[in-house]
């Protein structure tokens, strides 16, 4: 018996079968039109395009492993959050969707925090008004393109998209919700005071599910586009964080992850809402039945290395067969632990946690002639670890615990960047052997619906594997604790400069 995730991305969708043991059987993607940006801070994409890539991902998985439709017992889905998908009476598409990176919305979080109060809203739904969030997308198209919002007769969030073409039912899970800023968090509900407030009409929402609750089954229409068989039943699955924490068993409070991709997320466990009264945390509801997490986002984490690589060290893609990105940390990795006093910021795309400032800007402080480009890079790979570890900050004054750290992403992938992370986060870090993305965690949601697992707990203990430790260094813990000290000194020292 097998299961299937779908991870609905930015970049790609893809689909990924697993068995009991968790072990990979299928996996492919296919890549989604880029987003478009018509406007500086606008990100929007085509539904219709996440469906054509779903299906064919699908039907590629189920050709790389030899699948029959029937060998899969249950789908599972997870995605790129905070979307705002809207459809007409005839379900159809009313315009492309304004995906979680788009930032056009500062205004109606402003009228929000005018009209119910930033404080109150908080304490409604566990988080600040943020352009990311979904029901600021909606409130943008009710002001700006009224005749459009005027044919919206229902909502739902990217993944759902595709769930909805392959079942026909709108449903919802509670992680996902969460990233909509209509989610009562704590209650797991959503709210009808922030409805009532900006006249969302609930009739318009999807139905909400716990992450691994059944909530269709595939329609014959599904069934063609994809290959799988009709009657095969999808669980609610997850947002992409959740469902990536799933797949590295970040499941129980005390356990957290520390992702490096394009953005950087510190994910930890908790068994209650925890709340940051400064709202720089994200307080969503977790996958598993019951429990939340809190997150920290650092916008700019994988892409400030690439940034230097293809803006400053592009002459090192010379077709000699190595990696540029292998060469630049090799020479970081000859440079001692705090880039001899040079510093780097990463905001390079404003900041989230901590500073939720949009005109936050990259520094790189304390140049002299005696630096190389391997402490640019090593100061990059620091800079990076200490912005993440503004979160491990945050969770100590919330008193969140933090008992062990998982690595994923692109910076559990580099022995360089693991090293200095365990380094900067002053603790043991760990990779896990199927480091497989939100896919991965999808399909175990997947799995526990199709009671292959008996919960979400159980599926983890099973088929989540620790391939390798990292101890921190002490003397290196020691230099960094001072760099980090002079680190958190560079924004606001340089924060008036840039009109912050
Ligand atoms: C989470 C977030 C991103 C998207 C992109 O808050 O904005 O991780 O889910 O995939």
């Amino acid at each position: 018996m097998y299961v299937l995730g779908i991870d609905v991305g930015t970049g790609g969708t893809r689909a990924l079968v697993i068995d009991q043991q968790g072990k990979v059987i299928a996996a492919a993607t296919e890549e989604h039109a880029p987003f478009a940006s018509p406007k500086i801070g606008w990100a929007e994409q085509d539904p219709q395009d996440w469906w054509r890539a779903a299906g064919i991902a699908v039907k590629k998985a189920l050709t790389q492993g030899k699948l029959q439709p029937e060998d899969i017992a249950c789908v599972g889905f997870s995605g790129q959050m905070h979307g705002a998908v809207m459809l007409d009476a005839e379900d159809q598409v009313v315009r492309p969707a304004l995906i979680w990176c788009d930032v056009r919305t500062q205004k109606q979080c402003d009228e929000l925090n005018a009209k119910i109060g930033a404080e109150k809203i908080i304490q409604l739904t566990c988080n600040p008004a943020l352009t990311n969030f979904t029901l600021t997308k909606f409130m943008w198209v009710r002001e700006n393109e009224p005749e459009n919002w005027k044919r919206v007769r229902s909502v739902m969030l990217p993944k759902d998209y595709v769930r909805f073409r392959l079942t026909g039912e709108r449903a919802i899970d509670m992680a996902d919700a969460s990233g909509t800023l209509m989610l009562d968090v704590a209650h797991r509900k959503w709210s009808d005071e922030i409805l009532q407030a900006v006249q969302i009409d609930k009739s318009l929402l999807p139905k909400l599910y716990e992450s691994p609750d059944v909530c269709g089954r595939i329609s014959d229409a599904g069934a063609k586009a994809t290959g799988l068989k009709a009657g095969t039943p999808v669980v609610a699955g997850a947002g992409d964080q959740a469902a990536g924490a799933t797949g590295m068993g970040i499941v129980a409070a005390g356990s957290v992850s520390a992702t490096i991709g394009t953005s950087g997320v510190v994910f930890a466990a908790t068994d209650r809402p925890a709340l940051d009264p400064k709202g720089r945390l994200h307080t969503f509801c977790h996958a598993v039945p019951g429990r939340w997490h809190v997150m920290g986002v650092t916008q700019s984490a994988g892409l400030s290395l690439r940034w230097f690589r293809d803006q400053l060290a592009s002459c090192l893609q010379n077709g000699d067969g190595r990696d540029p990105y292998d060469k630049l940390t090799a020479e970081a990795a000859k440079v001692p632990s705090g880039s001899d006093g040079l510093l780097w910021t990463p905001y390079l795309m404003g900041e989230r946690t901590p500073h939720l400032d949009a005109n936050a800007r990259g520094a790189l402080v304390g140049l002299t002639a005696s630096h190389t480009r391997g402490h640019i890079v090593r100061a990059i790979l620091e800079g990076v670890a200490f912005s993440l570890r503004d979160s491990f900050t945050i969770f100590h004054e919330m008193k969140v615990p933090v008992k062990s750290i998982r690595l994923g992403g692109g910076g559990a992938k580099s022995p360089l960047w693991r090293q200095i992370q365990a380094d900067v986060y002053g603790q043991a870090v760990e990779c896990v052997e199927a480091e497989e993305g939100a896919a991965y965690g999808a399909a175990i949601l997947a799995g526990v619906g199709a009671k292959m697992w008996p919960s979400v707990d159980a599926a983890c203990q099973t088929v989540v594997r620790v391939a390798l430790r990292v101890d921190a260094q002490p003397t290196s813990v020691k230099t960094l604790n001072r760099s980090y000290e002079e680190y958190r000194r560079v924004y606001p020292a340089t924060k008036t400069i840039f009109g912050a």
